[in-house]
């Protein structure tokens, strides 16, 4: 009967990786494989994007009446890289997305604080997945 035991704990433990593996380990939407996110830099992050960027964006990045969702697909690493929120923020966007009109420049922020903001959007898109666009 011992020798049973040993197989089938193994059996059980390969039947757990493939139900960890199919679920992908994210809650709703696309999975994204984005990295966990430093902590630090993701709350300063959220602070800095709740004053700076969420009155268009969405407190929830979720967007709004003014602006597009950050958890968009479309803003996804491969498509917007990091460096493209700076960009953004440094020089405000032409709509070309959307239709909810231009971004304005968003002055203020250093390289610090973009780069908390970015980890701050990463940070949920991982956790979130992505949003489908066209939506
Ligand atoms: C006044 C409204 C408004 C605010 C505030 C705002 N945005 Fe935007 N943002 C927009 C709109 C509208 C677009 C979509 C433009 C388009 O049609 O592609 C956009 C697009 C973007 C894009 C995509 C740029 C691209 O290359 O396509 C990024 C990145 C972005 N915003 C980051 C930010 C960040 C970071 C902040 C805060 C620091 C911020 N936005 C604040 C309105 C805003």
């Amino acid at each position: 009967m011992k020798r049973f035991l040993v197989p089938g704990a193994i059996a059980i433990g390969v039947l757990l990786v493939i139900a960890l593996g199919l679920n992908g380990g994210s809650s709703g939407g696309q999975a994204s494989d984005i990295e966990v996110q430093n902590a630090a830099l993701v709350t300063e992050g959220d602070v800095l994007y709740q004053a700076s960027c969420a009155v268009c964006h969405g407190s929830d990045l979720r967007g709004t009446e003014r602006g597009p969702s950050h958890l968009s697909t479309i803003y996804n690493p491969g498509h917007h890289g990091d460096g493209a929120f700076a960009i953004a923020a440094v020089n405000g966007v032409k709509a070309h997305h959307w239709n909810f009109g231009n971004m304005p420049r968003i002055p203020g922020l250093s390289d610090a604080d973009l780069e908390r903001i970015v980890a701050f959007v990463r940070e949920n898109q991982r956790i979130e997945g992505y949003e489908p666009y066209p939506p």
